[in-house]
C-alpha cells in the first residue's frame, strides 16, 4: 500500500516526538491573508503532559498557543498541512523534512541532511537553551534585540539570556505567590523604573501569551521619551489594552492596588520608594533588583573592627551594598513578607545581579516583629546608621 507524503510527514511528526528527536517544526505559505504567516513550534513538557508550544507569527503581533501531544495536536496537524499551509518543516536531529504542496493541492516530500549540531532538549521550560521567550519573539525585533529575520543580534546576546533568565525567575516566583491561577480579574502588575522596557514586555508576553493570564500591567517611568516608545510598540503589537507606559515619578503613582511591584536596576532610593509603594498597595509579591546604593553608604560610620576594614573604598561600598539589601530584606519581613535574596543573573552578564523577591505571608504584620527590630537596630548600630530610607517611608 502507498502511503501519501503527507502521511509520512504526519508519522514522522509523531515518532520523532515519541523518540525525543524533534527539534522545531516550522509552517510557511499561508493559504491565506487571515491565517499567521508562519508558526514555529517547539516540543515542551506541560503539567498536563507534552505539547507543542507554538508561536503563530502574525504581521503585527505573535500568539503563543500549546497543543498536546494526542487528539489535540493531531486535529491541529491535519488542519495545518495542507489546508492552511503550503510548507511544512520539520527539523530533527541531522536532518531537515519538508513538505511542500503545490497549487493542485498535491503533496511532495523531500529529505535534506542537515549539519545543525543542536541536540533535541530535555524538554522543561527550564533548561537554558529551551527558552521561555523565543529569539524570533516580535517584541524582541520591536525593542532591538532580534533581526527581522528572528535572529538575536551578537551584541544583545546578553540582554536576551537576561530576558528569559528574569522570565523564568518570575515564572517560579508568580507561581509561589499563587497568581497564575487563571481567575477573571486581571492581575495588576506595575514595573517601576521601566526604561526601555525589554523586562516589562517580556514579562507581559510570558503571563498573558504563554500563561494565558489576563494581565494589566503598568510600566512607570521618568523619561517621556521611552515611554512613548515603549507605548508605540505596545500599540503595534496590539498590547496596548493590557500593557501602558506612563511618564511619571514612581513616588507620584496613585492608581491604587497593585498585586506585583517589580522595580529592576532603579537606583539608589528608587529602589526604597518602589518597594514603599508596593507594601502600601497591597502587592502580593515584590520584586526589586537594585542598582547603586548611595545613601547607606554616606550614613556608615563603622563602629568597631569594621572601622579598620572599610577604609578601604572598595570594601566599603561593597559592605553599603550588603547592608542596604541586607536592611530591605528585614524590614520587608517586618511587613509580613517572606523575603529571598538571590543572585539573578551571573556576574559576568551584569555586576547588578541580586534579585529580593518577596511574597505577602499570612502571618500577622507583626508577628516576630521585635526580633526582626533587633535584629534591624543590631545591624545599624554596628554601620553607625541613622535610618534607611526605606525605614523613613514607612513611617507614615
Ligand atoms: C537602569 S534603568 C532600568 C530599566 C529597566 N527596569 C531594566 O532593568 O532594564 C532605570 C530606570 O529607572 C528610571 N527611574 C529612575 N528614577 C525614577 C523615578 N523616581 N521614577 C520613575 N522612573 C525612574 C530611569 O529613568 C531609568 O530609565
Amino acid at each position: 500500500m502507498n502511503i501519501s507524503a503527507t502521511d509520512k510527514f504526519k508519522n514522522l511528526l509523531d515518532s520523532t516526538l515519541s523518540e525525543g528527536s524533534f527539534l522545531k517544526l516550522t509552517l510557511s505559505k499561508p493559504a491565506n491573508s487571515e491565517l499567521p504567516q508562519n508558526i514555529y513550534a517547539k516540543a515542551v513538557q506541560l503539567k498536563k503532559g507534552k505539547a507543542l508550544s507554538c508561536t503563530l507569527r502574525y504581521a503585527t503581533k505573535d500568539i503563543t498557543q500549546n497543543f498536546y501531544l494526542g487528539i489535540e495536536l493531531d486535529n491541529q496537524v491535519d488542519t495545518w498541512l495542507g489546508k492552511s499551509f503550503k510548507i511544512a518543516t520539520l527539523i530533527t536531529e541531522g536532518e531537515e523534512t519538508v513538505l511542500q504542496f503545490n497549487n493542485k493541492g498535491e503533496a511532495q516530500i523531500r529529505y535534506i541532511k542537515n549539519q545543525t549540531d543542536k541536540k533535541a532538549q530535555v524538554l522543561t521550560h527550564n533548561k537554558e537553551k529551551n527558552y521561555l521567550i523565543e529569539e524570533h519573539s516580535k517584541f524582541l525585533q520591536l525593542l532591538g534585540v532580534s533581526s527581522k529575520e528572528g535572529k538575536v543580534y551578537n551584541d544583545q546576546q546578553d540582554k536576551f539570556r537576561q530576558i528569559n533568565k528574569y522570565c523564568e525567575i518570575m515564572s517560579a516566583q508568580l507561581g509561589q505567590a499563587n497568581l497564575i491561577k487563571n481567575c477573571y480579574k486581571a492581575l495588576k502588575i506595575v514595573d517601576m523604573g521601566s526604561g526601555k522596557g525589554y523586562l516589562t514586555f517580556a514579562l507581559y508576553d510570558l503571563i498573558k501569551n504563554q500563561l494565558g493570564r489576563n494581565v494589566e500591567m503598568l510600566g512607570v517611568e521618568l523619561r517621556t521619551e521611552l515611554c512613548d516608545f515603549c507605548n508605540k510598540q505596545s500599540a503595534s503589537l496590539e498590547w496596548n489594552e493590557g500593557l501602558r507606559f506612563a511618564a511619571m515619578d514612581i513616588l507620584s503613582y496613585n492608581e491604587g492596588d497593585i498585586d506585583v511591584l517589580i522595580a529592576l536596576h532603579a537606583c539608589d532610593i528608587a529602589t526604597d520608594i518602589a518597594i514603599a509603594q508596593g507594601i502600601r498597595n497591597g502587592a502580593e509579591l515584590i520584586v526589586v533588583a537594585p542598582c547603586c546604593h548611595k545613601q547607606i553608604r554616606k550614613e556608615m560610620k563603622p563602629q568597631g573592627p569594621w572601622t579598620e576594614i572599610l577604609k578601604q573604598g572598595i570594601l566599603m561600598e561593597r559592605q553599603a551594598e550588603l547592608i542596604t539589601d541586607a536592611l530591605r530584606a528585614l524590614l520587608l519581613q517586618k511587613w509580613g513578607y517572606k523575603t529571598k535574596v538571590f543572585e539573578f543573573i551571573s556576574t559576568q552578564h551584569t555586576p547588578k545581579n541580586v534579585m529580593i523577591a518577596a511574597v505577602k505571608s499570612n502571618a500577622k504584620m507583626n508577628e516576630g516583629t521585635n526580633q526582626i527590630e533587633k535584629d534591624i537596630q543590631g545591624l545599624k548600630d554596628t554601620f553607625g546608621i541613622s535610618e534607611h530610607y526605606l525605614e523613613k517611608l514607612l513611617k507614615g
